[in-house]
């Protein structure tokens, strides 16, 4: 059986297709809440510059990929989606506006995602909703779908007009507002939570912490004499999920090209032998906050699936009405394009069905 998570992936690809990408999309779709709202998905908030959230991701997936710089990078939401393949598989990457092009340079993937947003927004480089969505091929990373945002900021910077602080905000609180959606709440530990942009907007759409995950980065560069344990343990600022740290590379790291599976190792080191962190060493760290969120992502789908579905068939219902009023000859792409979705989308009710019905107690599978 297909990953549920895989499957939600190529549900929301085909909604991206379509225009329904949340509230700020043109979807064909006028079903409310669109069908890509319905989607459980992890977005990932961070903010100010430099909270890590680039890194957090990177580390995630174990490849560098993303494009760097300071001022805001992220400027059109980046949806990922990891996909765990076959043991001995090369590592490779798609891209949906790319159909069948395989990238396995990703220093060509960073170049995409660079000129992809540049593409979309323009000279002027204020944001865009419109999603770009890639999907990474490896042995090595857990099933998961991450969307990354634009990082929150308090001040534009040069050459960006002032309404993208504005902008950036209410982005991100489209995303976050939505009760399907788990939030990823970056804060770096040498900053203080109390003053936390993550934290704070989490906090106002989530305000008991039922759907918000803190990470704490930069825990090497706390203060001598000073640590996050109080935070860590949950006691600082309660979310009813625990709280994961984070030891990413340090800009010296990236300049001296220290790889991923050594960073990887030296966070290990660093909880592993941490006066202070030691005794959470087996929670801390970004291979344990990819397992952690793509359990807890699975589980939320399943619980979803009867509402996911019955938005299917409602969705089934509004496409083939659409279907009936492209007769002529000049939408024929369109047609075509609304068909595989179609296709697509009952191929979704088969097999959610499955799940539902592997899942019950009792059931014959
Ligand atoms: P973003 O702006 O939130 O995406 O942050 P980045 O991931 O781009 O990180 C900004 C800078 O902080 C980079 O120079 C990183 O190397 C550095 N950095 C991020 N996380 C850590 C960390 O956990 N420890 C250390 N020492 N540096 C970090
Ligand atoms: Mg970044
Ligand atoms: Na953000």
């Amino acid at each position: 059986m297909e990953s549920l998570i895989g499957l939600v992936n190529r549900l929301q690809n085909a909604c991206t297709l379509l225009g329904d990408y949340g509230s700020a999309g043109d979807s064909v779709f006028s079903s409310v809440p669109t069908l890509w709202e319905s989607l459980p998905s992890v977005v990932v908030v961070g903010g100010q510059v430099s909270s890590g959230k680039s890194s957090v991701l990177e580390s995630i997936v174990g490849r560098d990929f993303l494009p760097r710089g300071s001022g805001i990078v992220t400027r059109r939401p980046l949806v990922l989606q990891l996909h765990k393949t076959e043991p001995r598989v090369e590592d490779y990457a798609e891209f949906l506006h790319l159909p069948k092009q395989r990238f396995t340079d990703f220093s060509m993937v960073r170049k995409e995602i660079q000129d992809e947003t540049d593409k979309m927004t323009g000279t002027n480089r204020r944001i865009s909703p419109v999603p770009i969505h890639l999907t990474i091929y490896s042995p090595n990373v857990v099933n998961l779908t991450l969307i990354d945002l634009p990082g929150l900021t308090k001040v534009a910077i040069e050459g960006q007009p002032e309404a993208i602080v504005r902008d950036i905000e209410s982005m991100v609180r489209s995303y976050i507002l939505k009760p399907n959606c788990i939030i990823l709440a970056i804060t770096p530990a040498n900053q203080d939570i109390a003053t936390s942009d993550a934290i704070k907007l989490s906090k106002e759409v989530d305000p008991l912490g039922e759907r918000t995950f803190g990470v704490l980065t930069k825990l090497d560069l706390m203060d001598k004499g000073t640590n996050a344990v109080d935070i860590l343990e949950g006691r600082a600022y309660q979310l009813r999920h625990p709280w994961v740290g984070i030891v990413n590379r340090s800009q010296a790291d990236i300049n001296n090209k220290v790889d991923m599976v050594a960073a990887r190792q030296r966070e290990h080191e660093f909880f592993a032998t941490s006066l202070d962190y030691s005794h959470l060493a087996g929670r801390m760290g970004s291979e344990y906050l990819a397992k952690l969120l793509s359990k807890h992502l699975e589980a939320e789908i399943k619980a979803r699936i009867p509402a996911i579905t019955s938005l299917i068939n409602h969705s089934i219902d509004e496409l083939e009405r659409e279907m009936s009023h492209i007769g002529n000859p000049v939408a024929v792409d369109a047609a075509a394009q609304l068909y595989t979705i179609l296709e697509l989308c009952r191929a979704f009710e088969r097999v959610f069905k499955e799940h539902l019905d592997g899942g019950r107690p009792g059931g014959d599978r």
